[in-house]
């Protein structure tokens, strides 16, 4: 093996909902090395800065500690793009990787352009050999295409590029990155490409046990995170279409869950049945993972994973039907509540929420919608209707009408006080697990309800016995009659 260079300074591109919280362990648990996160947003840079930790860009728990303990000492934030590059002996790359929504590959393939744009500065600005870490979500083969790029300046500066995907869940983000279930590190079966990964496995050793590091070539750990995340998607469709069938049988999904849960093959995680998954990752991954398969002529498993997709599609489709079907087939006119926004609780990404999809079917037959959540801004919630008006995806919701940015504010309005928000409300829909619904006062929202008051639980998180009692028209996912 060559000799291993012992990391002293990295640099992150891109201080996103990854590069953030990611680089913020590790120079929580690095203090030895000088951590510089950069973005061209200089908005994100002056929140990732500003001394009120809860302006923070992103809202995950425990981050503003890890923060607080770090920036200032060993972590800056920056929009200094070349000093960190020419600074760093290491680089990570996690900027964002989005559905391409233009020219070859629309809608399917990754776009991807950012990590073209960062591997063109890096190559640019590099006077010294470096070792470039792929953090961002890639198609596999992409490191190729990087060394291709880093190596076409003839200057003599040798990069080594290494795969090391991300697994964080967002909501558990720095659990998860405090205590992995294992960090991965693809890199090439070279002498140097061997001392590359252990120089990144050194990082990792601050904190990580060496039998949670795991070691791969560098197409095997670029396979692995798209993959993962079609397995994990894969068992959400998996509970969501038999909770489809249980509604029509009688039986109940989160019974079934347990019951298929127990069995030690199977396992109890990821098996919560929902309006359908959302988030920045799973739809991405799946449809590039599925592009990936056409382009490599494999049709079958292109269309397997296809389904997987499909069937998200049709839950949050199946959930709005359902409301406009118990609401006597139309919502025009109809005040309907909103229980949270986000595509999953304890965090304010709203990237692919499924309320978005919901929200829209519903405006579409001209719905009142009032919406509250926790930690989701106003604006957040005007710019995802709005974005939708002109980038719907999927089979049940491309042919919609376009609204004006006025029309979908003239029907929809948002609150700071979810009880105002269910105020007189025809139905109230949840549709993010925010554990603070739990624990409403509901016998006073049905009284403040107009009658029948329906609840259309996207989640089963509230008791549903509780509900009936107290006089609502209830309907939970997966739960028949
Ligand atoms: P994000 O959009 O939150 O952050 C990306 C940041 O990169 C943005 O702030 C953007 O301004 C910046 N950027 C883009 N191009 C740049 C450039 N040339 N120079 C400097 N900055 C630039 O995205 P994210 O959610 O952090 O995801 C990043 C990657 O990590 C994606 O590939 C994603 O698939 C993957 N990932 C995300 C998650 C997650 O939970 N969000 C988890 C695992 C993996
Ligand atoms: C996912 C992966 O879990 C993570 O490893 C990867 O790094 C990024 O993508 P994330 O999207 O942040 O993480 O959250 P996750 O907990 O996976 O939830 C994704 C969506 O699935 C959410 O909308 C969630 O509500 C939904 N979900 C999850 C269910 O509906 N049921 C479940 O049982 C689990």
């Amino acid at each position: 093996m060559n000799e291993v260079k012992s990391i002293k300074n990295i640099c992150c591109i891109g201080a996103g909902y990854v590069g953030g919280p990611t680089m913020a362990v590790i120079a929580q648990k690095c203090p030895h090395i000088n951590v510089h996160v950069v973005d061209l947003n200089e908005q994100r840079i002056d929140d990732w800065n500003d001394a009120d930790l809860d302006k923070l860009p992103i809202y995950e728990p425990g981050l503003a500690d890890v923060v607080a303990e770090a920036r200032g000492r060993n972590l800056k934030f920056s929009t200094d793009v070349e000093k960190a590059i020419d600074e760093a002996e290491l680089i990570f790359i996690s900027v964002n990787t989005p559905t391409k929504t233009y020219g070859v590959g629309k809608g399917m393939a990754a776009d991807l352009k950012f990590i073209e744009l960062c591997a063109r500065q890096i190559a640019q600005v590099a006077k010294n050999d470096k070792i470039i870490v792929e953090k961002s979500t890639l198609p596999v083969r992409t490191a190729e295409a990087l060394r291709t790029i880093l190596h076409s300046t003839g200057n003599g500066v040798k990069f080594d590029i290494l795969s090391s995907p991300e697994f964080l869940a967002e909501g558990t983000a720095i659990r998860d990155l405090h205590k992995p279930d294992r960090f991965l590190i693809g890199g090439e079966q070279t002498e140097r490409g061997e001392a590359a990964v252990q120089s990144l496995v050194d990082v990792y050793l601050n904190w990580v046990p060496r039998e949670n590091i795991v070691t791969t070539r560098v197409w095997s750990s670029e396979l692995s995170k798209l993959t993962a995340n079609a397995f994990l998607a894969q068992r959400v469709s998996s509970i969501n279409a038999i909770s489809a069938l249980c509604e029509k049988t009688g039986a109940d999904v989160d019974e079934i869950a347990r019951a298929i849960g127990k069995d030690s093959r199977i396992g109890a995680k990821f098996l919560k049945s929902s309006v359908g998954f959302g988030g920045s990752c799973f739809q991405k991954d799946i449809l590039n993972l599925v592009y990936l398969c056409r382009h490599f002529n494999l049709p079958e498993v292109a269309d397997y994973w296809e389904q997987v997709v499909m069937m998200n599609d049709y839950q949050k489709h199946r959930f709005s039907k359902n409301i406009i079907d118990s609401l006597f087939n139309t919502v025009s006119g109809k005040k309907i509540a909103f229980l949270g926004w986000a595509f999953k609780k304890d965090t304010n990404d709203t990237r692919e929420t499924a309320a978005m999809y919901v929200a829209d079917e519903l405006l579409q037959d001209r719905a009142e919608i009032h919406v509250y959540d926790p930690k989701v801004t106003e604006e957040q919630i005007f710019a995802d209707l709005e974005y939708l008006q002109t980038h719907r995806v999927g089979q049940y919701v491309e042919q919609g009408e376009v609204m004006s940015i006025n029309e979908i504010r003239s029907l929809v309005t948002i609150h700071t006080d979810p009880y105002l928000a269910m105020h007189k409300a025809h139905a109230t829909a949840i549709l993010t697990e925010w554990d603070e619904f739990k624990t409403y006062d509901w016998e006073k929202v049905y009284n403040a309800m107009l009658k029948p008051a329906f609840i259309f639980d996207g989640r089963n998180i509230i008791d549903k016995d509780q509900l009936d009692t107290l006089g609502f028209e209830v309907y939970n996912i997966g739960k028949g009659k």
